[in-house]
């Protein structure tokens, strides 16, 4: 699927099909602010139009005197309209053209325009067409056919060109980034073992990012040992592959004093199958996707590089499986971390605290100003918050509020949970300084928060993220798939890298 910008109606009208949407009004009409006259003309005449009230989640279609399907989006009403009813709506409408009935078709960007900002709309139609056209079919022996080859995004204002140039490439390189994340976190874990996931991490760093002021630094299982981080070596015992810490560190062209820099870290488990406290089958499938936290970070750092972000960003995956063999770690070890603290393994599921331990102390060592990690780590999470609400906590409510406002301003839910002085009492051990467990089935996504702030020091701002439940499966937003990686918080942590 090509999508392209244009501000010329002769494209409009030549294509096979057009899409507009309409606003509900409150006395029962329909309010169109479609660019072309003469579609509105006809819209009116055709008979069955008056029973369409453009309710959101509702379509229209008529052909008009051009020969062209025109498919009419309901939107609802204008006033409660925001950026997130343009991206579902966009969504719904490539929906109702997909199925390899055209070849062509175009969107009349300012029909959606409720938001009275036309290149943010056609940004925004932009990026619900990149992240709804997303398809994970390279498996399949026969590729799948495209819906279409052409999609046209219409604006019908010369006036905007040099913004729509700006915004067509911004949201085209936020979109594709949620898309890459989507990508790494559907690949089968046979194929995307650590080794083979850093490689990956790096080709695409050395083509996309390529003269961006990007630097990697791939670490191994020897380097891992003298950087002593045991607690992450201690997870990837039993692996048939070696562990990868994957250091990315972008400069921005311009760096003063006052440049904030942050660190972003991931959990990337390609594998979770529990490990000696192995996962029962039915809890076990889907454990792929245990990378994802690595994979929305680096999601969001391509995405702020490409974009130009003015900050200095560090970037840190740790990547591992947790697997089971005779060499694994076993409950009840003691192992002491790259900070010094020792930790009591008592279950070798709660593992993702321990790769994230040695990561988080190592990006300490980077001198960040605000440290923000995202993983799958609890599933306690999904209790707590269902699949829909990524939870953050943190040890600064201020900067936890600011991880907040820039989920709001992308429509992507994130609700905050608390670290008490007692759920960090409870991650204490007998025997040693931590324990990696806290009482079972109480409060199991803030006990692992309060065992990971152990791990940060001189008072670097910290937000952490637990996408157990939004990362994959998101079937209620059209513009994700209804199965599989859904790239969530790519967006948000691109909106507080970028603003
Ligand atoms: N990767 C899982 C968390 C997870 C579980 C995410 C289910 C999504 C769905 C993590 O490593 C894990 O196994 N956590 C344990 C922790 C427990 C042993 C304290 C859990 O949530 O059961
Ligand atoms: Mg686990
Ligand atoms: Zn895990």
């Amino acid at each position: 699927m090509k999508i392209h910008f244009d501000f010329d109606t002769k494209h409009f009208e030549s294509s096979e099909a057009v899409v507009v949407a309409a606003y509900a009004k409150k006395d029962g009409g329909v309010q169109l602010s479609w660019s072309d006259a003469q579609l509105k003309k006809e819209f009116a005449m055709a008979k069955s139009s008056k029973n369409f009230k453009a309710a959101a989640g509702t379509t229209y279609g008529f052909t008009c005197s051009r020969m062209s399907d025109v498919i009419v989006i309901g939107m609802g009403e204008k006033t409660k309209a925001k950026a997130e009813g343009i991206r579902r709506a966009t969504a719904a409408a490539l929906q109702a053209v997909s199925g390899n009935k055209y070849n062509s078709v175009a969107i009349d960007a300012a029909s959606f325009n409720a938001i009275n900002k036309l290149a943010e709309t056609a940004s925004l139609i932009n990026e619900a067409l990149i992240m709804t056209g997303y398809k994970f079919d390279k498996y399949f022996k026969e590729a799948q056919k495209e819906s279409f080859k052409d999609i046209c995004i219409y604006v019908s204002d010369k006036k905007v060109k040099k913004q729509i140039e700006k915004v067509e490439e911004s949201s085209r390189n936020l979109a594709d980034s949620v898309n890459f994340c989507r990508d790494l976190v559907n690949e089968a874990p046979n194929v995307l073992h650590s080794e083979e996931y850093a490689k990956r991490v790096e080709k695409d760093v050395k083509t996309a990012l390529k003269g961006k002021g990007v630097k990697v630094k791939i670490m191994g299982k020897a380097d891992l040992k003298k950087e002593n981080m045991n607690l992450f070596l201690s997870v990837n015992a039993a692996s048939a592959y070696e562990p990868r810490l994957v250091h990315l560190t972008y400069t921005p062209k311009k760096v003063t004093k006052n440049t904030k820099h942050y660190a972003l870290v991931g959990k990337g488990l390609t594998f979770d199958t529990g490990g000696y406290s192995l996962k029962p089958g039915g809890s076990m499938m889907g454990m792929k996707f245990d990378m994802g936290g690595s994979a929305t970070v680096y999601g969001a750092f391509r995405a702020a590089v490409l974009n130009n972000s003015p900050y200095k960003i560090t970037c840190i995956l740790g990547m591992t499986d947790n697997a089971v063999s005779a060499t694994g770690t076993t409950p009840d070890s003691i192992v002491k971390g790259r900070n010094g603290l020792t930790v009591e393994i008592l279950n070798t599921d709660a593992e993702g605290r321990l790769v994230l331990a040695d990561c988080l102390d190592y990006a300490c060592d980077q001198k960040p100003d605000y440290i923000i990690d995202a993983a799958t780590l609890t599933g306690a999470c999904l209790v707590a918050l269902g699949s829909q609400v990524c939870a953050v906590l943190g040890n600064d409510d201020k900067f936890v509020k600011q991880v907040q406002d820039s989920a709001k301003a992308q429509d992507e839910y994130m609700w905050q949970l608390p670290i008490i002085p007692e759920w960090r009492e409870d991650m204490k051990s007998k025997i040693a300084d931590l324990k990696n467990i806290g009482t079972p089935a109480r409060a199991g996504t803030a006990t692992a928060a309060a065992f990971l702030e152990n791990f940060i020091k001189d008072d670097i701002k910290w937000a952490h993220l637990d996408i157990a439940g939004v990362c994959d499966s998101q079937s209620h937003l059209p513009y994700c798939p209804p199965k599989g990686a859904s790239g969530l918080m790519v967006r948000s942590l691109h909106k507080l890298l970028n603003g």
